[in-house]
């Protein structure tokens, strides 16, 4: 008796298979109710007294090795499947993705970038930390300029021609400084004025200022283009200039874009006028292309400039600036956008 479980014992030891149908065909002989091991148990009440201690031992190595044969098969069987990439098991629930939210701010400089490099215009960037000339001498604001004051400025403390720039027209005035008209370009970046921070304005936001310099620019040129740009924009096309002054253009415009008065919220944004002011604009003074060694009698050119966060704002319906820079996720995660 105990050479036959002997001999089962070696053909479990050496038993393989990779279908789970010859697996179970082999767990139900040996392991199953009416299995061998079953039957071998039943035998031990027979089995002579001297035998039963080895009998028992056999049987019970028999039963581990079947038991565990019939495990790691499984185990097997099953990261085989995984590994081949055949569907495993399908019950399984998946791992969920979690998908990244981009800035608001983001958002909408990359759209305003698109809309303008579809019509030429090439992207260029600068150092937050300007000198004086780049922010203010060589754009038509000497020292002592009364304009000076409309922007509240940071100065470096030890180094009064050393401040943190307040507008990226400084950026302009770098890029006509390096590269030769026909000029087009856009320039996207943060900047900083010394201001209360309160929920509608901060000390620092951002901007794209356009620059645009050719042979024979009119302000006709100018106009269609901001036209161009409310339209992809905002899909709203009705324009307007007001007259209005910066040192750095001549003549100068404030742009407001008609939003309409359907909604209420057209009401609340526009304060019940139906307008909207989105930027500043105008032709580039003779003086700003001089400095930046342009023949002015040759060249002329547009600029305009415009605020990042406002839009950003306005088309959220983001009551606070505040939120646009405090990092909290329950904000940020609401801005899911392939741009
Ligand atoms: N630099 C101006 C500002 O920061 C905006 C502007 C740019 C206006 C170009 C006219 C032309 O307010």
């Amino acid at each position: 008796m105990i050479d036959t479980i002997k001999e089962h014992l070696t053909q479990v030891e050496n038993f393989s298979s990779t279908s789970m149908d010859e697996i179970e065909a082999f767990r139900i002989k040996y392991l199953g109710k009416k299995g061998l091991l079953n039957q071998f148990f039943a035998e031990f009440k027979n089995v002579p007294k001297e035998e039963k201690a080895a009998f028992g031992q056999i049987i019970n190595q028999l039963k581990n090795t079947a038991n565990a044969k019939v495990n790691d098969l499984k185990a097997e069987l099953e990261n085989h499947t995984e590994a081949k990439g055949v569907y495993g098991d399908l019950t399984r629930p998946g791992h969920p993705i979690e998908l990244g939210a981009r800035h608001p701010i983001s958002i909408v400089k990359n759209r305003i970038i698109e809309i303008f490099s579809r019509i030429g215009f090439n992207v260029s960037e600068g150092p937050e930390i300007e000198d004086d000339w780049h922010n203010f001498t060589a754009l038509n604001l000497p020292e002592y300029h009364p304009a000076r004051d409309m922007q509240d400025t940071f100065f470096i403390q030890t180094n009064p021609d050393i401040l943190l720039r307040t507008h990226t027209s400084s950026v302009q005035v770098r890029y006509m400084e390096e590269n030769k008209p026909p000029i087009r370009t856009i320039s996207p970046g943060r900047v900083y004025r010394n201001e209360a921070i309160s929920a509608r304005s901060h000390c620092f936001f951002h901007q794209v200022e356009g620059l645009y310099i050719d042979k024979d620019v009119s302000f006709a040129d100018l106009k269609q283009t901001l036209q161009h740009f409310t339209s992809e924009m905002f899909g709203k096309s009705k324009i307007r200039l007001r007259p209005s002054y910066f040192p750095f253009t001549e003549p100068s415009a404030e742009v407001d874009v008609y939003w309409g008065l359907e909604t209420e919220t057209d009401f609340k944004m526009t304060k019940g006028t139906g307008w909207l002011e989105i930027m500043g604009c105008g032709m580039v003074d003779p003086n700003v292309l001089r400095n930046c060694n342009i023949d002015p009698e040759e060249y002329s050119g547009f600029a305009f400039g415009m605020g990042i966060d406002r839009i950003a704002l306005l088309l959220y319906q983001i009551p606070d600036i505040r939120l646009l820079s405090e990092n909290d996720v329950r904000f940020l995660e609401q801005f899911k956008s392939s741009l």
